[in-house]
């Protein structure tokens, strides 16, 4: 969603900004904007649309100043429009606000300001800030005269603010400054030999310096070029802690590759491989992030795992895993309505809260629920520190490293290589199963790295299928049991970078319904591994490729039988039913992104989607 970047010192701004700013796309935007102290005033720049759109902007009015802040705006209040990207200014003009996040209460602070005389430019929830800066530093229309300086106006006028915010604010009023504050949206400060910088997200700062602070909720910063004060919420100086990023630049590369997402999913045997490393100690699964004791674990009689996209459909093979092997009954929810609902939760329930960025709003508002209502919750998370492992009891980090592209890949494999995991320990917690038997899906858990390696090293036959059904308008995916699961992940990649309308249904369900969809050449996607069910997936396809679908088959190594009931096959290692998930949803991931090539679509940046979703 929404970026900020930030920087005061001696370098020209404008670049520092756009280079920050393209460093966030990834997150998902649609219109962009920076604002750059030039002499004494502030000049903004704004645009509708890419950051290279921006930049050419900008460069046709030759930006010059060291002191700027800029952002990617992902429209929630207003349209995609000029007037409501960021930056957003004050009356006089002379105060510049970035904001992440949604002022709640904004509708009654825009009539309260209009009454008083603010005139409000956008439809945004946004600009109520500039304007609330403006009265709290005394140089507004009311008049009324407060504080000392921004870093003072920034902190009053956030008072008033109800609802999530990262901000970045500079002022002509104090030349060179910027201040930035934060309440449940990321804000990461840090500061480099050429100035200080300020961003919403590492990856726009790491440029410059590996060693930042994260603000914590009411923690005001104050940037200069010649260093960084940190503030809390009553404006007494405080000395945050410094955190080393370790992760590489080259993540935010392609590394070759046309697009990340090719490259994420390239990288899915590593993943699987640093998921797994040091889990099994001395024949024993452990997982000590989770601080909870053999006998605590052995007390949960119910699991809820709560998510939203992708990390939902996680989940829903994670039921499978834990109800088969702990044989504890678990319940897969999205987050969303989760939330809203009225769960059982007793002191012996466990809530599984899954999220690759760890940040996203529904599956963080659901935890502090399940929380408040006694229950016990483990997050899994790819980002270190994010809200979702700062506010779970323990958590269980993926090892997929940052993932750029938005339609997650490496995230869900680490997600579905750490519930398996989860459900492991669960079942030897539980006494469930034999601690050979758990040693051996383990090592074959550890193959699958190897298994996945094969799958990536001939594409042939995706490629076909895709070229196949590149000219569909819709698609239906279907499997049972697991593969059913597997399904719902398939359909949603597809959909979400090719904008090809795509369902996932269970194979069962078919005669059911979607069925009715099926003519000549309605492309039919199945996952028919070798499984207990095979045989009716095999069945369900013949009433399908009867009514002249377009049957394409992920189908285990071997299988010849397949053959006559598809017009493509893709093939994947043998694997146990339990592990399908993880062999089988790298054919899907590949044959979305093919058909999203073929159909001209920025795979890596999909239109209206977000990577992190950190609104309701
Ligand atoms: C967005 C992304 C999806 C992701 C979902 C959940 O919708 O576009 O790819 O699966 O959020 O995100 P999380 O970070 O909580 O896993």
């Amino acid at each position: 969603m929404c970026g900020i970047v930030g920087y005061t010192g001696t370098n020209e701004a404008a670049p520092v900004l756009l280079d920050g700013l393209a460093k966030l796309e990834y997150r998902g935007y649609d219109s962009a904007g920076i604002a750059v102290m030039e002499g004494d005033a502030l000049q903004v720049v704004r645009r509708r649309g890419k950051v290279a759109e921006l930049a050419h902007t900008v460069g046709h009015f030759a930006l010059t100043g060291t002191c700027g802040i800029g952002h990617t705006r992902w429209a929630t209040h207003g349209r995609p429009s000029e007037a409501n990207a960021h930056p957003h200014s004050s009356c006089a003009g002379d105060i510049a606000v970035v904001h992440n996040g949604i002022i709640e209460n904004f509708a009654d602070l825009r009539d309260e300001l209009a009454q008083r005389g603010h005139t409000l430019r956008s439809e945004t929830d946004t600009e109520v800030i500039a304007h609330l800066i403006e009265e709290a530093w005394g140089a507004s229309p009311s008049g009324s005269s407060e504080a000392s300086g921004l870093a003072e106006a920034v902190r009053i006028a956030s008072m008033r603010l109800v609802g999530s915010y990262g901000l970045a604010v500079t002022s002509a009023r104090e030349p060179g400054v910027i201040i930035t504050t934060r309440r449940d949206m990321p804000i990461i400060v840090g500061r480099a030999a050429d100035g200080s910088y300020v961003a919403s997200d590492a990856i726009a700062v790491l440029r410059a310096t590996r060693d930042v602070v994260y603000l914590e909720d009411g923690q005001l910063a104050r940037l200069s070029p010649e260093g960084i004060e940190y503030f809390d919420g009553h404006g007494k100086t405080i000395a945050p802690q410094t955190t080393h990023i370790s992760w590489d630049m080259d993540v935010a590369e392609k590394g070759g590759y046309p697009d990340f997402m090719l490259k994420e999913i390239h990288e899915q045997p590593r993943v699987i491989r640093d998921t797994l490393a040091g889990r099994l100690v001395s024949g024993h699964m452990e997982i000590d992030e989770l601080d909870m004791t053999s006998e605590e674990l052995n007390l949960i009689d119910r699991v809820y795992v709560i998510a939203c996209g992708t990390s939902y459909h996680a989940g829903l093979i994670a039921k499978e895993m834990i109800e088969s092997w702990a044989r504890i009954p678990t319940e897969v929810e999205v987050a969303s309505e989760f939330r809203y609902r009225n769960p059982i939760i007793t002191p012996t329930t466990l809530v599984v809260a899954v999220s690759q960025s760890g940040e996203t709003a529904d599956t963080l508002a659901a935890i502090r629920d399940a929380r408040i209502k006694g229950a016990r919750v483990f997050g899994i998370t790819n980002v270190l520190g994010s809200p979702v492992a700062r506010e779970s009891d323990g958590v269980i980090y993926t090892k997929a490293n940052k993932e750029i592209a938005v339609a997650s890949t490496k995230s869900f494999l680490g997600q579905l290589v750490s519930l398996t995991l989860l459900a492991l320990l669960l079942a030897q917690s539980k006494g469930k199963m034999r601690m050979n038997q758990i040693r051996l899906i383990f090592r074959e858990l550890a193959d699958t790295a190897e298994q996945v390696e094969r799958i990536l090293s001939d594409q042939s036959a995706i490629e076909e299928a895709a070229r196949a059904c590149v000219n569909a308008t819709s698609a239906l995916f279907v499997g049972r049991g697991m593969g059913a699961a597997i399904a719902r992940e398939g359909a949603l990649k597809l959909k979400e970078i090719s904008y090809l309308h795509a369902e996932a249904y269970a194979a069962g369900e078919m005669k059911h319904g979607p069925i009715a969809l099926i003519d000549e050449g309605f492309p039919v996607i199945a996952i028919a591994t070798q499984s207990a069910v095979y045989e009716k997936v095999v069945s369900n396809l013949q009433e399908a490729k009867a009514r002249g679908a377009l049957i394409v088959a992920i189908a285990t190594e071997g299988d010849e039988e397949i053959v006559k009931h598809a017009d493509h096959v893709i093939y994947i290692p043998k694997v146990r039913d339990a592990l399908s998930p993880i062999t089988a949803s790298v054919p899907l991931q590949l044959l979305a992104r093919s058909i999203a090539v073929m159909r001209d679509c920025d795979v890596d940046q999909p239109r209206n989607l977000a990577k992190s979703v950190t609104v309701e």
